[in-house]
């Protein structure tokens, strides 16, 4: 489900717009140059050129910035220059953030090498940040690639095979985005998927070769201030065996480079232990669930501090639904409802944050404690037993 057609029943019949509506708009020259000179020098604005598709600018110098009123014509900014305000009202659970200029996704500031610095906090992305220490020498975790060789060791691109948006199948960053920006799904046919994301497990030498597009219901201001009534809405799949079920959840998106923590079949991973019983579903779990509908029994009942089987949204940690139409304020736990599904981004962020191995939350021993109540550790939102 895409934001062009939230947008189209927005505005009714008001505009009558047409698809465009949700592609970006304004003068060519605000974000073109026809030759990267303007009176014999760079022109203003510009930066890193000349630029493919005669850019003023590249895909990091456009998402640098900090927040103040996404989606009016503004991009998503990504990356700051300086530290943003993640917040602090996302840690009651339920509440307002009203204070933070980071995005769905969070920031690469606190990974950049003119930022934080530190590899743990995010996806280290070229440009942006150098190739993440910690794992030279080792696998791209949850896969068998090797993370030195991948993409010539430097890290992840934006886009493309060695990158997130656009066409996994293409291997220059700039080429796998071509038509996206401009909503031209003739030219791009990522142009209309959730934020121009697709599944290929290619990229980390998968052999599944099949591309699928992800779904999912897009906040028109990328959760910039969430509320329990205005966010992202991820999609998610109830599961009844080990294997991916549907490739077009935001888990399975994140499973194309880290398949074996998704419990993955074939290759990837050998998903649940066997001791005891190889019912799917039945413990134990040997890495935590995900696309996996939370059960309206025991601690779960209580999710979110639920007191029914009606809870309220969680901005700290959400979960996924499997019909994205609408966004959900309050979900129904359990029951087959699919409106109760951990996913991976249950507890982590796409981009960054300031926390290690970029979780929502602060998991160090300090905050995330068995028999202390924290209202900002996002595991005790659903495991509401244990604090
Ligand atoms: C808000 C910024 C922005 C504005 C305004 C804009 N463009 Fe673009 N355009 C982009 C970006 C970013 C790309 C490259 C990525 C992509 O294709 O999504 C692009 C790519 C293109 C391409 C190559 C890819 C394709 O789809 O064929 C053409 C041609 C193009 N723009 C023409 C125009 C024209 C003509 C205008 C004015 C009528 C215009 N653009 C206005 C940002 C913009
Ligand atoms: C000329 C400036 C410019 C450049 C260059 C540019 N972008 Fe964007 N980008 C924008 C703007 C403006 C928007 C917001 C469009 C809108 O409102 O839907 C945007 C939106 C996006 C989105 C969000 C789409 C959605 O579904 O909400 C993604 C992802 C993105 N850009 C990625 C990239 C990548 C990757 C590159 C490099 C290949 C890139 N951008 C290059 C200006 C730019
Ligand atoms: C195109 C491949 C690719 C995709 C897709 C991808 N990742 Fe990663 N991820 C990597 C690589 C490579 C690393 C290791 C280096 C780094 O941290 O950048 C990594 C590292 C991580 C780390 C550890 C960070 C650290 O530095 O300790 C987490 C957590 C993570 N990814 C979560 C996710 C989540 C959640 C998603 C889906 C939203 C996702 N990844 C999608 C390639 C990918
Ligand atoms: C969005 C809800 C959600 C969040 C957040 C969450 N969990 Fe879970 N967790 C679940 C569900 C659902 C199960 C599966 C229970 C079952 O077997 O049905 C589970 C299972 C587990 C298990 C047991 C595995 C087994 O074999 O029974 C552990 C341990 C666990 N989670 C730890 C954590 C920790 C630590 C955190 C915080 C980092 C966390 N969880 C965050 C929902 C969540
Ligand atoms: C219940 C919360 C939770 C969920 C759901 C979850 N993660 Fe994690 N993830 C963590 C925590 C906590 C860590 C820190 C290391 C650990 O405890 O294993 C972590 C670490 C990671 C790492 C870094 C591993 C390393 O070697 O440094 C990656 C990559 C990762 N997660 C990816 C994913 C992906 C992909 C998904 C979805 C398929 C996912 N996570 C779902 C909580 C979660």
């Amino acid at each position: 489900m895409k934001r062009i057609i939230t947008i189209i029943i927005m505005v009714g019949i008001a505009a009558l717009p047409a698809m465009a509506a949700a592609a970006i708009s304004g003068p060519c020259s605000a974000c073109h140059t026809m030759h990267y000179s303007q009176d014999g020098t760079t022109p203003s604005g510009a930066s890193g050129g000349p630029n493919n598709r005669l850019l003023l600018n590249t895909c990091i110098g456009c998402h640098t910035g900090t927040n103040s009123s996404p989606g009016s014509g503004n991009p998503p900014y990504v990356l700051d220059t300086s530290e943003p305000n993640y917040g602090t009202g996302l840690g009651t659970g339920t509440g307002t953030e009203s204070s933070a200029t980071t995005l769905a996704g969070g920031n690469f500031y606190w990974v950049a090498d003119t930022g934080g610095n530190d590899d743990t906090t995010g996806h280290n992305v070229n440009g942006i940040s150098g190739a993440d220490a910690n794992f030279s020498g080792d696998t791209i975790p949850g896969s068998t690639v090797s993370y030195d060789s991948w993409n010539s060791g430097n890290g992840l691109n934006c886009a493309g095979t060695y990158g997130c948006h656009g066409l996994r199948d293409t291997a220059d960053n700039d080429n796998a985005m071509t038509g996206t920006h401009h909503g031209d799904a003739t030219a791009n046919r990522t142009a209309d998927n959730y934020r121009f994301l697709e599944y290929d497990g290619v990229g980390i030498g998968s052999t599944t070769g099949d591309t699928t597009a992800i779904d999912g219901l897009e906040d028109p201001d990328w959760e910039f201030q969430p509320t329990t009534s205005a966010h992202n809405q991820y999609k998610g799949a109830v599961r009844s065996s080990d294997d991916i079920s549907d490739y077009s959840t935001i888990s399975a998106f994140c499973a194309s480079c880290h398949g074996n923590f998704h419990n993955n079949g074939g290759t990837a991973g050998t998903g649940k232990g066997t001791a005891g019983t190889n019912t799917w579903d039945t413990d134990p779990w040997i890495r935590h669930p995900v696309d996996y509908e939370m059960a309206y029994s025991g601690e779960f009942q209580n999710y979110n501090g639920a007191t029914s089987n009606s809870a309220t949204y969680s901005l700290i940690a959400p979960v996924a639904s499997s019909n994205v139409s609408s966004v959900l304020s309050t979900v129904t736990i359990g029951g087959g409802a699919g409106e109760t599904i951990v996913m991976c981004l249950s507890c982590h962020r796409a981009h960054g944050t300031p926390f290690a191995d970029m979780l929502r939350w602060d998991y160090s021993s300090g905050n995330c404690q068995a028999g202390t109540a924290d209202s900002d550790c996002g595991c005790f939102i659903c495991h509401t037993g244990k604090d």
